[in-house]
């Protein structure tokens, strides 16, 4: 089974969407392995983040993914990567089609919402950064045959 990691981005929180984004993940057939409510570390944003150290928009990133807590989760299916990237949507929210994430709760890039890992290196990497081994939980959904 393969594991994917979600942030729900400060502007998520702040717009109470916490509950609507992550029923789209349940009802998808995604098991929760990890969750937490945190004010990610400029330490860990620079981390995350660091490809785009550099770039015009680096500097606005890391203030906004620190401005307020976010959501960070681990999710787990077949195919999670892929799924949830197609879950969630083009970059730019102009380009994201209506049904994803973005496509129907975002406009702008900078403040489009959601992250999720681009590939399993990326989210090997990105799960340890933001999780140590004991707060993932090992247990099997009753429903996992009907997924
Ligand atoms: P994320 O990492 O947040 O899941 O987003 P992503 O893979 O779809 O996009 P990525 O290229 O990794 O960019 C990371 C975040 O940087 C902001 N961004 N702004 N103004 C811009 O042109 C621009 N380009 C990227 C976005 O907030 C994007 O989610
Ligand atoms: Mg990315």
């Amino acid at each position: 089974m393969e594991q994917t990691l979600v942030i729900l981005k400060p502007n998520a929180v702040q717009r109470e969407l916490i509950g609507e984004l992550i029923s789209k993940f349940e009802r998808r057939g995604m098991k929760i392995t990890a969750m937490k409510l945190s004010r990610i570390s400029l330490e860990t944003a620079e981390q995350h983040y660091r490809e785009h150290r550099g770039k015009q928009f680096y500097e606005d990133l890391i203030s906004f993914i620190r401005s307020g807590p976010s959501v960070i989760m681990i999710l787990e299916s077949l195919y999670a990567v892929d799924i949830v990237r197609s879950m969630v949507g083009a970059t730019n929210p102009a380009e994201a089609v209506p049904g994803s994430i973005r496509g129907d709760y975002a406009t702008s890039p900078g403040h489009n919402m959601i992250h999720a890992s681009d590939s399993v290196e990326s989210a090997k990497r990105e799960i340890e950064l933001f999780f140590k081994p004991e707060e993932l939980q090992e247990y099997r959904l009753a429903v996992r045959p009907w997924l």
